[in-house]
């Protein structure tokens, strides 16, 4: 797996000056995304394009762009120079908000991470290009320390043309374009750590990022400054110097054993002529040729005490002190007389200093802890591996913990703790888990931290639980982020994924924070893995109603609803819980004019016919005409005909009947004995016109000889008063109602 770096911020917080510095220490592959915006700038700029329209850029898809010891190739060709010029500076931000661009870009910038180890700086890279980068860090500064910062370089280049203030408002320009804009805008990721670069050095910023990457989990070996800061604390204190003492105690076969030793040495002690700096330290691997091998002998010390004097060798080290090398510091010696066998006057030896005493005495010497030393090497690899074991905590020293691994002796620096206080009080003799982040070989120990050692944990926990990430898991996720263009959601572990905004319901969103807010959690289902990056759908989860009404539903087929609405375009009618169809006003009746109103009303249930089913739009339209032939193709009527009819609307000049579905007329002058109507009322009625090919029943009711007798100027003027109205339905394509607004009628 391999480990990213994520630096974001705005233009001169020093992201790249960091950056690079950082991918040296790491030996990390640095990838200056801002470069690669520029490169497309200056390519664009080349081609000439219209800058402002984004269907010019097809040709990025075609351009390759890739970095070769930080240097910039577009196209094969070294631009690392020219993507600096003022024209290239001042287009950038222009081209790089189309998607079109950043699609590429975010594309390269991930195939690049996805084989190498990479610090990767930019504006989107925690946010958008790198989700799940181990470190993510968002540098900031003011505008004033940027732009200072900006005038400078260019000073040391030669191409300053301009004043702080101009420079502060360039600064301040591109910051709000580099924000604003509708793609992945210029943010910090939630998960970022943020560093205000106004007052740090750059050795400050470095410190401070490399605390976090140690934190993460990262291999220590590289990190030069962190062994240095923890030798440093060590050498420094006094404390640890003492603990080193009684580190080497632990070492020791037995206390009385060591104790008659050591006066038995120091009894026998010559002055030592050379000088305090020359002198050996305590655990110092040094060399040295056998002086002599001593057999054992009884003495007596100075109380008179008679004691044993074990074998001994004596050696010369190179630097003219003299030490003993006791039996049982030979590593395979059962008795002191097998000394005799392995060491000759004269012999070369490699000794590590036990004991050195005050007062210049002769030293103790031993080839044990050589080979402790030695086997020290095997925990580099295990660094190298990000290892973590268990050590027991044998100590509370003023710079930190010392713990006990294998018969190693191993500090834990205070900064490498994590406990609390109240864990930390009572923590020795407790078994806790530690990372070595280093082999102190001049100490015969190791440095260990516990922070390190969970970062390691809760990384491997992570790859573990990506490993089992595939397309169709459901999980609980926690929003994280909220982007334009959809969420960041954690399904595990600190492992996020993308739910893009078409992904989050099954209408059409608009805004994602009108839906989702950070710390929501949402059930969301795997879509895509692909090279580490997750996409998820929340709306795979919920239920589809619209698909499961469509499918369940044939154009043609009777639906019953209720009605919710009645409006001047039609109806609308509650199909389901969650479904709504809609009934057209041309779909009401064949009559043209037709008032819903005057049929139906609101909560009325009502049977339709389904005439269109469109998923894409969500839309059902219904139809009540289409339920029944078209009344004015089925009637066949007569001149004379009797026929029964409902009173649909009263008019000023007559009624409206609807006669087996058509639309007939009975003017006023028409009425028979009976002149008082009511809405609804059933009507029997004579057919005096019927015309269906222009939708026309004139009814009477007035006996036939009546009209026979009516005078000749009042039939005229009924007549005139039919065919007003006839003429008015034909031109008619609304209501009713505006039938009874025109004026020509009155
Ligand atoms: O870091 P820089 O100033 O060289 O970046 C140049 C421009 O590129 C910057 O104004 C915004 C854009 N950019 C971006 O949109 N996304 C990135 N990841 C990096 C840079």
């Amino acid at each position: 797996m391999s480990w990213q770096i994520a630096i974001d911020g705005p233009a001169g917080s020093g992201k790249s000056t960091i950056a690079k510095i950082i991918s040296k220490r790491f030996g990390f592959e640095y990838l200056d995304t801002g470069a690669m915006y520029r490169a497309i700038t200056l390519k664009a700029l080349n081609l000439n394009i219209d800058l402002e329209d984004e269907k010019n850029y097809d040709f990025v898809n075609e351009t390759e762009i890739h970095f070769d010891h930080n240097e910039i190739y577009l196209d094969g060709v070294n631009v690392s120079k020219k993507i600096r010029s003022l024209e290239v500076s001042n287009q950038v931000s222009l081209v790089s908000k189309f998607k079109v661009v950043r699609d590429r870009m975010v594309e390269l910038q991930r195939k690049m991470a996805s084989t190498k180890n990479v610090i990767m700086d930019g504006r989107d890279i925690g946010t958008v290009v790198l989700p799940n980068a181990n470190v993510k860090v968002y540098l900031s500064a003011t505008p004033q320390e940027r732009a200072k910062r900006r005038m400078l370089e260019r000073q040391e280049k030669g191409e300053n043309t301009q004043t702080l203030e101009e420079t502060i408002q360039e600064i301040c320009e591109r910051d709000y374009k580099d924000s604003h804009r509708e793609i992945s805008p210029l943010k910090k990721a939630n998960d970022a750590v943020e560093i205000d670069t106004s007052s740090l050095s750059i050795d400050e910023v470095i410190e401070k990022i490399i605390m976090l990457v140690r934190e993460r989990g990262m291999n220590m070996e590289d990190v030069k400054d962190i062994n240095e800061e923890v030798a440093q604390e060590a050498t420094k204190d006094e404390a640890v110097e003492e603990t080193v003492k009684e580190e080497s105690t632990m070492e020791e076969a037995s206390a009385t054993e060591q104790e008659s030793a050591q006066n038995e040495v120091s009894n026998e002690t010559e002055e030592v002529q050379e000088t305090e700096e020359n002198h050996v330290k305590e655990l110092q691997l040094v060399e040295g040729t056998v002086e002599s091998v001593e057999e054992a002998r009884k003495f007596k010390t100075k109380e008179g005490k008679e004691q044993e004097k074990e074998a001994r060798v004596l050696i010369r080290l190179d630097n003219g002190q003299e030490g003993y090398l006791f039996s049982k510091e030979v590593p395979g010696v059962e008795n002191g007389d097998d000394l005799f066998d392995m060491f000759l006057e004269g012999d070369r030896v490699k000794v590590v200093v036990k004991k050195v005493y005050p007062d210049g005495g002769k030293v103790l010497l031993s080839q044990v802890l050589v080979e402790k030393r030695e086997n020290l090497k095997q925990y580099q690899e295990v660094i190298d591996n990000h290892g973590v074991f268990p050590a027991k905590i044998v100590k509370n020293i003023p710079v930190g913990l010392i713990l006990e691994h294998d018969g190693y002796s191993c500090l834990l620096p205070t900064s490498q703790i994590d406990m609390t206080e109240e864990e930390l009080a009572a923590s020795v003799g407790k078994e806790i888990e530690v990372a070595p982040i280093r082999v102190d070989y001049n100490r015969i120990r190791l440095i260990v931290s516990q922070k390190v050692a969970n970062a390691i944990r809760e990384r491997e926990k992570k790859n573990d639980f990506i490993k089992t990430v595939e397309v169709g898991n459901v999980y609980d996720g926690v929003v994280k982020n909220i982007e334009s263009y959809g969420a960041f959601v954690e399904i595990g572990e600190g492992v996020e994924g993308l739910l893009h905004i078409s992904e989050i319901e099954h209408n059409r969103i608009v805004k994602v924070d009108k839906v989702l807010k950070p710390g929501d959690t949402v059930k969301v289902q795997v879509i895509k893995v692909e090279e580490g990056h997750i996409g998820l759908s929340r709306k795979a989860l919920l239920p589809n109603y619209w698909k499961d009404f469509i499918d369940a539903t044939e154009v043609g087929q009777l639906v019953k609803g209720t009605i919710v609405e009645i409006n001047k375009a039609g109806v609308v009618v509650q199909l389901t819980e969650q479904i709504q169809g809609f009934l057209p006003k041309s779909e009401f009746s064949y009559e043209r004019d037709a008032v819903i109103e005057d049929f139906v009303n609101v909560g009325e249930e009502i049977e339709l016919k389904v005439i269109e089913l469109d998923i894409s739009k969500k839309r059902v339209i219904l139809s009540k005409k289409q339920m029944s032939e078209n009344p004015w193709e089925v009637l066949n009527l007569k001149q004379g005909d009797v026929v029964e009819g409902k009173v649909i609307a009263i008019l000023p000049d007559g009624i409206k009947i609807d006669v087996q579905g058509a639309g007939g007329y009975l003017p006023n002058n028409n009425f028979g004995e009976k002149t008082e109507f009511e809405k609804g009322e059933t009507v029997t009625a004579k057919v005096r016109i019927f015309d269906p090919s222009r939708n026309k029943l004139l009814l009477s009711m007035r006996e036939r000889n009546e009209r026979d007798v009516q005078p000749r100027a009042e039939r005229k003027a009924s007549d005139n008063e039919v065919n007003k109205y006839l003429k008015n339905q034909e031109k008619m394509s609304g209501t009713f109602a505006d039938f009874i607004n025109l004026d020509d009628l009155k």
